[in-house]
């Protein structure tokens, strides 16, 4: 038990070092690589909610290792769809890469919503699992950073009139975050 809260706690410090390596990429924008990338985070967070749905606090600590090690999983491509979708050079795309975007993007939302809401509900049995509180606590705050990047990204590459919309799905997410945000500081 003791040895597994170390690794966990050394696991959340290495995701800060992780997330300050994040630099724009001097690359042309490629639509296809960002909404793959996109795609693929999409179908990690199903993963997530999966296996956060099938916690049970009597298999205890090995459980709350199983959802780390999903969410270790999601920041890692996390990473990847920032180099995937971060670029200094402003992008010029075509308009139907522009709506496969925001369908990737919208998909992605709901994903991440539904992913967040099983963290909340589940908050009761992760108290009763030390450290898994604690744990999940660090992986929101940082998550919540890494989305936030990655949409000024998106941000960035996206036209004008399809701002709002961008603009609208990075407020929902962030909403979603800052409410989990809430559930877990409360003891
Ligand atoms: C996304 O939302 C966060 C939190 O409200 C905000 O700080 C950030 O500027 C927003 N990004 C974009 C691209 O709108």
């Amino acid at each position: 038990m003791r040895a597994f809260s170390a690794t966990l706690f050394i696991a959340v410090a290495s995701l800060s070092v992780s997330a300050a390596k994040f630099d724009k990429r001097d690359v042309p924008y490629n639509p296809q690589i960002c909404i793959g990338d996109i795609n693929t985070l999409s179908q990690q967070l199903v993963v997530i909610k999966t296996t956060v749905d099938a916690f049970e606090p009597s298999v205890g600590f090995e459980a709350a290792m199983e959802i780390h090690n999903e969410e270790q999983v999601l920041e890692h491509l996390l990473e990847q769809t920032y180099r995937g979708c971060c670029v200094n050079s402003p992008a010029n795309i075509k308009e139907e890469e522009e709506a496969a975007t925001i369908e990737a993007i919208g998909n992605y939302v709901s994903h991440a919503a539904a992913a967040i809401s099983a963290m909340e509900i589940k908050k009761p049995d992760f108290d009763v699992t030390p450290p898994a509180t604690e744990h999940f606590r660090g992986h929101i705050v940082d998550l919540t950073g890494m989305i936030k990047d990655l949409f000024s990204c998106i941000a960035f590459n996206t036209p004008k009139k399809s701002l709002p919309i961008i603009k609208e799905y990075n407020s929902t997410v962030a909403d979603a975050f800052a409410r989990a945000k809430a559930v877990y500081a409360e003891d």
